[in-house]
């Protein structure tokens, strides 16, 4: 019988513990954290309304700066400018994806490093790369590693598979699960590797983080794996208000019996995100305040 590793459940202790810090810290202002959001994607404008929502709930302010599609990389780096020059703001978020005007890598390099709490940019993924605390990690990766450390999943020696490769979670993945401590033996696939089934099929961890339902099916799985199922796809249904519901990039009710843990969608990775977002944002508040 698998275990159904239960996102919400963890992600509300981290906000509960975060809650509990804050309350005990005694500077003269609350954390606050900038969203940019550019355009209004549908997923993107839900993603940051619970970002600001969980914030709310936890005690940390939040200025959330909406730019229209067509903005020009000139008027988006002016915003960054301005609220890495603000000493108000310990944290800032620029949702992805952005429209396609938009370079997303050097807009992530221009975020200050130290409110840089996606830690997308080349200086937070340098700090990664040389395992120094410094880092901020990116919060999908960094949320999958508290799952598994929180559900007692044994990573020291085990063959890991992360299917994909992105700035957002591949590679920081991959990276964590190789870092001193984890001690996994990591393996990255994408979508020109060959051989994918024969390779996932001899992972103990699986983490899957496509944006494709269906990407892995009950073959590719080995009996009693732990997997980790990235993905939030929306999918046309007839019995939801809002016409589409979420699935993620496993094949759940076929592969799940054959896991000793899997990650449901929603209610897996997701909640995790957010959850990894906010104790970020803690930290660059004292980091800040301590300065
Ligand atoms: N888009 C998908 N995941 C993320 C994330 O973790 N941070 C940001 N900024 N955008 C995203």
């Amino acid at each position: 019988m698998s275990e159904i590793i239960d996102g919400n459940a963890v992600a509300k202790s981290i906000h509960q513990e975060l809650t509990a810090e804050l309350a005990s810290l005694k500077y003269d202002r609350p954390p606050c954290v900038a969203f940019i959001r550019v355009g209004e994607d549908p997923a993107s404008v839900s993603y940051v309304k619970k970002k600001e929502k969980v914030a709310g709930e936890i005690g940390i302010t939040s200025r959330l700066h909406i730019l229209p599609e067509s903005t020009p990389q000139d008027e988006l780096n002016a915003l960054i400018d301005s609220l890495n020059a603000d000493d108000s703001v310990d944290a800032v978020l620029i949702q992805a994806p952005l429209p396609k005007q938009l370079n997303e890598r050097d807009t992530f390099n221009r975020v200050r490093a130290d409110k840089d709490v996606d830690g997308f940019s080349n200086a937070n993924l340098g700090f990664l790369c040389q395992e120094d605390s410094r880092a901020f990690v990116a919060c999908t990766p960094a949320g999958i590693i508290e799952l598994l450390k929180r559900s007692n999943v044994e990573t020291k020696g085990k063959k890991a598979v992360v299917i994909g490769r992105s700035l957002i979670v591949g590679k920081p993945m991959a990276l964590l699960l190789m870092q001193k401590g984890m001690d996994a033996t990591v393996t990255v696939c994408h979508s020109r590797s060959e051989n994918m089934k024969e390779i996932c099929s001899q992972a103990d961890i699986l983490i899957v983080a496509v944006g494709r339902p269906n990407t892995v099916s009950a073959d590719m799985v080995k009996d009693g794996a732990c997997v980790i199922d990235v993905g939030i796809n929306r999918v046309p249904s007839s019995e939801t208000k809002s016409g589409y519901r979420l699935v993620g990039d496993v094949d759940f009710a076929n592969v799940a019996p054959k896991c000793s843990k899997i990650t449901p969608v929603p209610g897996g990775v997701g909640p995790m995100t957010v959850a990894m977002l906010m104790k970020n944002t803690v930290s660059a508040y004292k980091r800040h305040m301590a300065k």
